[in-house]
């Protein structure tokens, strides 16, 4: 097994540097270290969901440190706004990245459904899809309704508690005719258009046309009342406007149904789409990008201009193309900005790998001004993140709670941070947690497995403080994309195995 370990890896290693010159990763890294169990990783990235939920818990919950939180969401307005995830560290459910958070998990799973099937992963994502998705559709109404927020950012963030205890104000926001926000219409249409793509083939069809028509409602509602939405600020305000956005959800609903009006609106309005080097909950545009490029290589060639912005997103990442606008770090790491950067990190890598699964269809690669990558270099490049992720970096630390022996121990997550209320049967208060729980330099009580943190610095360091949100704090998000991420270096790498 070793030996084979080995020789994989070398032939990646091979793959890697052929294409990409001496850029990032040292042999040395590599071939001390083999390949990651992905496997594992996988199903890691997929249970942090369950520690996320919130609402009423299922009997086949498995974060058993979780209870049940927040049961009376939306009661002050007559709306059933229970479950659906917080966000990362805190206590706040923003429907904005919640709904990125689904659109992602949906993606990982349409395109790698037999990955992930094969780590036996496939009815996990489906329930941490589900859990969100069944939030968005209860938030939606009306037709010209959404719920995008439950809970007060400031508030929250004003007290160390867990889930269980909350007691700040479940304050509810919403976009309606007077008051739109077509960012969150747009990006909750995404959501749901991809998420019936995972649900269309099931016997019971129900939860998949409701999943249909309320993406179609949504469309409408976003494109027909257009503003910008600005309600959950200073949190998750949107920077990149919403016409990313439409673009984003009219490409899902393309793919999803079919239906010309889709086509036609992605076709119309492609001066919206630019060259961008960073594909995140505030801008989508790599997203509708790569989904457009598929509909292109397949023979939609009014569609081009997406497919040369994809190709700008490829050269603006990989090491040595002669247009690099993102850096990676000494180890190797792509590295966006100092702030939560593994979120940018996982989307990158998602996006990477789905474009070089489609170009392997077309037998093209990418060019860029001073190297061309095929394919395999792409795929190469974006499972070198996914492996500096679970370990190959200077530090030899996985950036995955729970992934490996050495590990994140001091997230910035205030359930993870605080005794369960399993094991502490009390409630400890806003106050107490900031005094007892948050400054201590002891390891989380709760190992939140599968939790991914904001990473570390330009220089590969880390210094695993709860109180350094912007390196220590996980997020949906940064899971989400990592799932099918994950999921293409698994494949990746059975494929380069079964040779030998
Ligand atoms: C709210 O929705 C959840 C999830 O569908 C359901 O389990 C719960 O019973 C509902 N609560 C009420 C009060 O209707």
């Amino acid at each position: 097994m070793a030996v084979k370990v080995w020789v994989v890896t070398m032939v990646l290693l091979f793959r890697f540097s052929a294409g990409i010159g001496a850029g990032g990763v040292q042999a040395a890294d590599v071939l001390c270290l083999g390949s990651p169990d992905y496997g594992d990783a996988l199903a890691k990235a997929i249970l942090f969901f369950e520690g996320q939920r919130s609402g009423r818990l299922p009997a086949n919950q498995r974060v058993r440190w979780r209870g049940n939180s927040a049961l009376t969401d939306g009661r002050q307005e007559n709306v059933n706004l229970t479950g659906g995830y917080y966000d990362a560290g805190d206590n706040v459910k923003f429907g904005f990245p919640m709904a990125f958070t689904v659109t992602l998990l949906s993606w990982s799973a349409v395109e790698y459904r037999g990955d992930v099937a094969a780590a036996g992963q496939l009815g996990n994502l489906r329930s941490a899809i589900q859990w969100g998705a069944d939030f968005l559709l209860r938030a939606h109404t009306s037709p010209t309704t959404l719920y995008t927020q439950v809970g007060d950012g400031n508030a929250d963030h004003q007290c160390w508690e867990r889930p269980e205890d909350m007691d700040t104000p479940r304050t509810l926001y919403k976009i309606t005719a007077d008051s739109p926000g077509s960012e969150a219409a747009g990006e909750a249409a995404a959501a749901l258009a991809a998420a019936y793509l995972v649900f269309k083939n099931d016997n019971d069809k129900t939860f998949a046309s409701r999943l249909l028509t309320a993406s179609r409602s949504l469309f409408e509602f976003g494109n027909n009342y257009r503003g910008s939405f600005q309600s959950s600020c200073p949190f998750y305000c949107s920077y990149s406007g919403f016409k990313d956005e439409l673009l984003w959800a009219s490409a899902w609903l393309y793919r999803a149904t079919k239906d010309a009006k889709y086509l036609d609106f992605l076709s119309d309005n492609q001066d919206s789409s630019n060259p961008v080097n960073e594909f995140s909950w505030d801008n989508k545009l790599a997203g509708a990008q790569m989904l457009a490029t598929q509909e292109y290589l397949g023979g939609k060639t009014e569609l081009a201009r997406y497919k040369a912005n994809l190709d700008s997103f490829v050269c603006a990442l990989l090491p040595n193309s002669g247009n690099v606008q993102i850096h990676t770090t000494p180890g190797g790491l792509l590295f966006t900005r100092d702030s939560v950067n593994m979120q940018y990190t996982t989307t990158a890598a998602l996006v990477l790998s789905i474009y070089s699964k489609a170009l392997k269809s077309s037998a093209d690669g990418v060019r860029c001004s001073a190297a061309s990558f095929s394919s395999d270099q792409i795929a190469s490049f974006a499972a070198s993140q996914v492996d500096y992720i679970l370990g190959k970096n200077p530090k030899g630390m996985s950036y995955m709670v729970g992934f490996g022996d050495v590990f994140p121990r001091r997230i910035h997550h205030r359930g993870s941070s605080i005794p369960s209320i399993k094991v502490l049967g009390r409630t400890v208060p806003c106050n107490e947690g900031f005094t007892s729980w948050l400054p201590t330099s002891d390891p989380n009580p709760n190992v939140h497995v599968g939790a991914i943190v904001g990473g570390p610095d330009g220089n590969d360091q880390f210094s695993d403080s709860r109180e350094d949100s912007s390196h220590s704090e996980p997020a949906t998000y940064i899971n989400a994309a990592f799932v099918g991420a994950c999921a293409a270096a698994m494949g990746q790498n059975k494929q380069l195995e079964e040779p030998y």
